[in-house]
C-alpha cells in the first residue's frame, strides 16, 4: 500500500491488518507514556481545504504519538486566498521536507490527483474529499464494531449494518459500503428517495426508504448520517419538507431507540445534527459509541501512518516491538 485514496483499494487482508495494527496502537494508548519513537525523525503534512475537528486533530495526535513532526496547513489564512493552486500548494509544503501529506479537500478526487500526477513524492491519505471517499473513517467506524460485535479480532462476517440518512452526500456512507462489505459484512442503507445517489442500485447494499422498517430488522450497529446542509442550496434544499418532516421519518428518536435489539450500537461520524438525524436521548444513550468512534480514530490513524511510513513490508508491528517503542 503506496497511498491511501479509498476504502476500495484495501483487500481483505489489508483492511484486517490495518485494524489489527490499529488494536496494537490502542493497547499503547492505554500506557501512562503514550510515544512511541518510530516515526522519529519524519514529517506528516495535514493539508486541510475544507473545515475539520476530529479527521484534523486524530492525524495531528497520532502522528504525534508516533514522534513524527507535523505541519498543518489549513486552507483559511493561507495563500491559497491570492489563488495558489493544489500543485503550487503540495509542491511547497513537499520542499519543506513532508514525508507523507493528510489531505481534506471539498473536491472529489483531489487525493487522487495529488497521489498520481507526480507532484509530489510521498505517501497521500484521503482525510475526504467532496462526497467521494473518507477510507479512515471508515476504518475506524469498523474498528469501533470489531470491538463491540466480533470480539475485537477477525473481520465483521455474519453483522448487519443499518446506515441512515443523506447517503448522496455522504463519503462516509460510501467508503463504510466498501469497507463493510470487503470484511464480511451486510448494509443497509435508509434514505429518502432524495437523498440517495443515482446508481445506488449497483453498490453492494440494500436499500430501504422506510427507517422502521430497518430498525424491525433488527440490525447490529446503526449508522446515523449528518444531514449536510452546506451541500444544499437552502435549508432543506428541496430534498425533503423541513427539519421536523426529515426527523420524524429518518430520525433516530427514543421510540426507534427502544425498538433496536439490546445488543445493538448507535453510531454517528460527527458532527452531529441533535434533533435532526439523532435525538439527543439516542447520541448520549449507554448504546452510543460516538465518543469511542473518536478515540478508536487515533489509534486506526497512527495504524495507517505506521503501515504506510514505518515499512516496506505491509505487516503489524510485533507485540514486543510496541513493548519495546515505549
Ligand atoms: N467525521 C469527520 O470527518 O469529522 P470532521 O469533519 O470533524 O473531521
Amino acid at each position: 500500500m503506496r497511498h491511501l485514496l479509498s476504502a476500495k483499494d484495501l483487500s481483505h487482508d489489508e483492511a484486517v491488518l490495518v485494524l489489527d495494527t490499529a488494536a496494537q496502537m490502542a493497547a499503547t494508548q492505554a500506557r501512562e507514556i503514550k510515544k512511541l519513537p518510530t516515526l522519529r525523525g519524519r514529517t506528516v503534512v495535514n493539508l486541510f481545504f475544507e473545515d475539520s475537528t476530529r479527521t484534523r486533530i486524530s492525524f495531528e495526535t497520532a502522528a504525534k504519538r508516533l514522534s513524527a513532526d507535523v505541519l498543518n496547513f489549513s486552507a483559511k489564512g493561507s495563500s491559497v486566498s491570492k489563488g495558489e493552486s493544489l500543485k503550487d500548494t503540495a509542491q511547497t509544503l513537499q520542499a519543506m521536507g513532508a514525508d507523507a501529506v493528510v489531505v481534506r479537500h471539498q473536491s472529489s478526487g483531489a487525493p487522487h490527483r495529488l497521489a498520481h500526477a507526480g507532484w509530489i513524492d510521498c505517501p497521500v491519505i484521503n482525510a475526504g474529499d467532496g462526497t467521494h471517499q473518507h477510507p479512515t473513517q471508515s476504518l475506524l467506524d469498523a474498528f469501533t464494531i470489531r470491538r463491540h460485535l466480533a470480539g475485537g479480532a477477525g473481520d465483521l462476517a455474519g453483522l448487519h449494518v443499518t446506515i441512515v440518512g443523506d447517503v448522496l452526500h455522504s463519503r462516509v456512507a460510501r467508503s463504510n459500503v466498501e469497507l463493510l462489505t470487503t470484511l464480511g459484512a451486510r448494509v443497509t442503507l435508509v434514505a429518502p428517495p432524495t437523498l440517495l445517489p443515482v446508481g445506488v442500485e449497483s453498490w453492494p447494499a440494500t436499500t430501504s426508504y422506510h427507517l422502521d422498517d430497518a430498525v424491525a430488522d433488527r440490525p447490529d450497529a446503526v449508522m446515523m448520517l449528518r444531514v449536510q446542509r452546506e451541500r444544499m442550496s437552502s435549508a432543506g434544499g428541496g430534498f425533503f419538507p423541513s427539519g421536523l418532516e426529515y426527523s420524524r421519518l429518518y430520525g433516530l428518536d427514543q421510540r426507534r431507540l427502544d425498538a433496536l435489539p439490546d445488543h445493538t450500537i448507535v453510531m454517528h461520524p460527527g458532527p452531529m445534527n441533535r434533533g435532526l438525524e439523532i435525538s439527543a436521548a439516542a447520541a448520549d444513550s449507554p448504546r452510543s459509541v460516538v465518543v469511542e468512534q473518536v478515540a478508536n480514530g487515533v489509534a486506526v490513524r497512527m495504524a495507517v501512518l505506521y503501515l504506510l511510513l514505518a515499512g516496506a513490508q505491509a505487516t503489524a508491528p510485533a507485540d514486543d516491538e510496541t513493548r519495546v517503542l515505549a
